[in-house]
């Protein structure tokens, strides 16, 4: 009898303070972090069909595609606040006249894959899209039917009442988890963007099993302080990060104009060494060749793309000037020296420290400037104020190098 009733006890705890999730994650959809452009860090709201087709064709002709990127995401402002007879969401008639799909189809017809945008309360985060909530399964299903490849989830206007006694990370592992659930269930494979934009939510500690990528910090703005803002709130996360499932410190600035080039590099290195999302938000059509070169540096992509999946760490910090070291799937490893001050410094570290083994002859090359040097022990470089310098360290000689294939020197 007694084992009865602990047994029911049991089950009515279970409801009431069981897990707040279930597993939805796919990890196959990003095995890699996902790279490609996104619509909001350059038309805000308000990207239309044409604004996304140009968008498209540029990823393209400025070789980007070629660089990795390949996602074309329709960020928030999409959609009327209202939904049509049948419950569907209805693409604002103004910014697309054709719907959602026709832009779709050209983004396949390029060879690229096509994300959307949704929320998962009443509301987009301006109050003017109609949010998911109560249509998890139909939304998803609709996504299906245009061939959306990618889903970025916002937590915006969740009726958090409907919750008593529950803290908002429970609550967005709950929902998260749901909507997961109905992605699983669409009949399409669509890559999972939480957009947990507020530290309260805690993503990294339950959304690897929901989802491949979580916001770790609000959202990004074109300045220095808040690239190292952002870079300060993601790096510290790296235990949730592997393969599939990765921090997503925010869209890219870079090409935007509110950062100088330093900045850029050091945005587009810090976020590849933390294996973060690579979402470009600059206009593709007016990049500038330096731009160009910044966002489609290769040997840094391949940093990012890594199939070790690891997230780089901070092995030495002081004064604003830091040092991360990412183990790379051949054994080498990708340096960052980071100089977060407003005066040049020179910033060294050693082989041991990045995790190499001691006593090896190691390869140090830059991957800006693609020049190398030798060391069995110290290096370092000056590093201009805001900027940073990023290096892969391993092989014997530069012929082990090139290729990015060789087996680290030990
Ligand atoms: C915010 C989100 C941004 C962008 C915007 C669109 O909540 O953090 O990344 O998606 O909504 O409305």
């Amino acid at each position: 009898m007694l084992v009865v009733a602990l047994l029911g006890l049991a089950a009515l705890c279970a409801v009431q303070v069981g897990p707040q999730h279930v597993n939805t994650v796919d990890r196959a959809l990003a095995v890699t972090p996902p790279m490609g452009w996104s619509s909001y860090n350059s038309y805000g709201r308000h990207a239309t069909a044409a604004d996304l087709e140009q968008q498209a064709t540029a990823l393209v002709t400025s070789g980007m595609k070629a660089a990795g990127y390949t996602y074309v995401n329709l960020d928030g402002g999409w959609d009327l606040p209202t939904r049509d007879a049948f419950g569907r969401l209805q693409p604002d008639p103004r910014k697309f006249p054709d719907g959602i799909a026709p832009v779709a189809r050209y983004v396949h017809s390029l060879g690229l894959k096509f994300g959307i945008y949704t929320g998962l309360g009443t509301a987009n985060c301006a109050h003017t899209g109609a949010g998911s909530w109560g249509h998890y399964r139909q939304d998803v299903r609709t996504f299906a039917s245009w061939g959306v490849d990618f889903v970025k989830v916002d937590w915006c206007a969740v009726p958090r009442r409907r919750f008593p006694g529950m803290t908002d990370a429970q609550i967005a592992a709950r929902l998260y988890s749901q909507f997961g659930s109905a992605l699983r269930a669409a009949g399409r494979p669509m890559a999972y963007s939480l957009s947990t934009n507020h530290p309260s939510l805690a993503p990294w500690s339950w959304a690897p099993r929901v989802g491949n990528m979580w916001r770790t910090s609000g959202d990004m703005h074109d300045t220095f302080a808040f690239m190292r803002s952002h870079f300060l709130a993601n790096v510290g996360r790296y235990a949730s990060a592997g393969p599939g499932t990765w921090n997503d410190p925010d869209m890219l600035e870079v090409g935007n104009g509110g950062m100088t080039r330093a900045e850029d590099r050091a945005n587009v290195s810090l976020w590849a060494e933390m294996a973060a999302p690579l979402i470009a938000g600059n206009d593709l059509t007016t990049m500038s060749a330096a731009t160009r070169k910044i966002l489609a540096n290769r040997q840094v992509i391949a940093v990012d793309q890594d199939p070790l999946g690891r997230q780089g760490r901070v092995v030495a910090r002081r004064a604003g000037h830091w040092v991360l070291s990412k183990p790379l799937a051949n054994g080498a490893c990708a340096v960052v020296l980071f100089n977060a001050t407003d005066r040049r410094a020179l910033i060294a570290t050693s082989t041991t420290r990045v995790g190499l083994q001691p006593g090896g002859t190691y390869l140090v090359s830059n991957l800006w400037t693609h020049r190398a040097t030798q060391t069995s022990g110290r290096f370092g470089a000056r590093v201009a104020p805001h900027a940073a310098v990023m290096f892969r360290v391993g092989g014997r000689t530069p012929d082990h190098f090139i290729g990015l294939g060789a087996a680290a020197g030990s």
